[in-house]
């Protein structure tokens, strides 16, 4: 296959991505679940989805935007500030799926308008997360400017280790399809609540750290439901296969393609 077919192949597979968009209730029925319910009251799970196997957060291009020095908060909203209020929330972990405490995480994003302070420090903080590794970060959708989709730039830093510095996106936006940055592996879960919106994301950094319990690990000789997960297959939100002898179901339709994994995209594939 030559790089031109293989440029339209992803081109049709992020499409059927972007037409794929599930009710917001399913996207919810994963990883974020426990945390859509802590905002209605319920008690959090004291250990979210995180799963031995999870490849850490990918890589992504710093863009042209980036300032150090941003001021450390975790609102980057102000009086008056224009556009649909955000709240992301998430954990960071390691290798071993243990929460990392004193994270850094570096947020900046565009404004309503699609556009960057590059003067000052508007929509730029940076914050660290607690003992659990949760953080939360209250923002604005940000708008959308020429060549790219609707994303949050990010770094990410366990104390003494590299900086991680990677992009989040938005599930459903008509534009995931033709930004050749845009990657499924780095969608938030959203959903609306009132006028605003929610949305989870949990990072994995290279981090090695030693398990502090061993999990019972999952045997092929009683595989769950479902046909193998496969490349090529296009999925209906419900459908559910095996990967790695566990099983999934799929939260949004989509046709797999490599490095779209079940343990690699959580907004598109739960854990059974
Ligand atoms: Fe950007």
């Amino acid at each position: 296959m030559d790089e031109e077919n293989k440029l339209s192949r992803k081109t049709v597979l992020k499409a059927a991505l972007a037409a794929g968009v599930a009710a917001p209730v399913a996207l919810f029925g994963g990883p974020a679940l426990a945390r859509a319910n802590a905002v209605g009251g319920t008690a959090p799970e004291l250990t979210p989805a995180c799963h031995d196997d999870d490849e850490p957060t990918m890589e992504q291009t710093e863009g042209p935007y980036f300032k150090p020095n941003s001021p450390e908060r975790t609102n980057l909203v102000t009086p008056g500030t224009q556009g649909t209020r955000l709240t992301v929330t998430g954990y960071v972990f390691g290798r071993a799926c243990l929460p990392v405490g004193r994270a850094l995480l570096d947020f900046w994003q565009a404004d309503v308008n699609g556009a960057y302070d590059n003067t000052g420090y508007t929509f730029r903080g940076h914050q660290y997360t607690d003992a659990q590794g949760a953080f939360t970060l209250s923002t604005i959708v940000p708008g959308l400017y020429p060549g790219r989709t609707r994303h949050i730039h990010v770094k990410v830093q366990a104390p003494g280790r590299p900086v991680l510095t990677t992009q989040l996106y938005f599930p459903g936006e008509p534009r995931n399809n033709t930004d050749t940055i845009f990657d499924a592996r780095l969608l938030m879960t959203v959903r609306d609540n009132g006028s605003a919106k929610e949305a989870a994301f949990d990072f994995v950094l290279d981090v090695p750290q030693t398990p502090t319990s061993t999990r019972p690990t999952p045997t092929s000789a009683t595989p769950p439901g479902g046909t193998s997960w496969a490349v090529g297959t296009a999925y209906a939100a419900g459908a559910r296969v095996t990967y790695g002898g566990r099983g999934y179901v799929c939260l949004q339709a989509h046709t797999a393609q490599p490095g779209w994994e079940p343990p690699a995209v959580p907004a598109l594939w739960r854990a059974e």
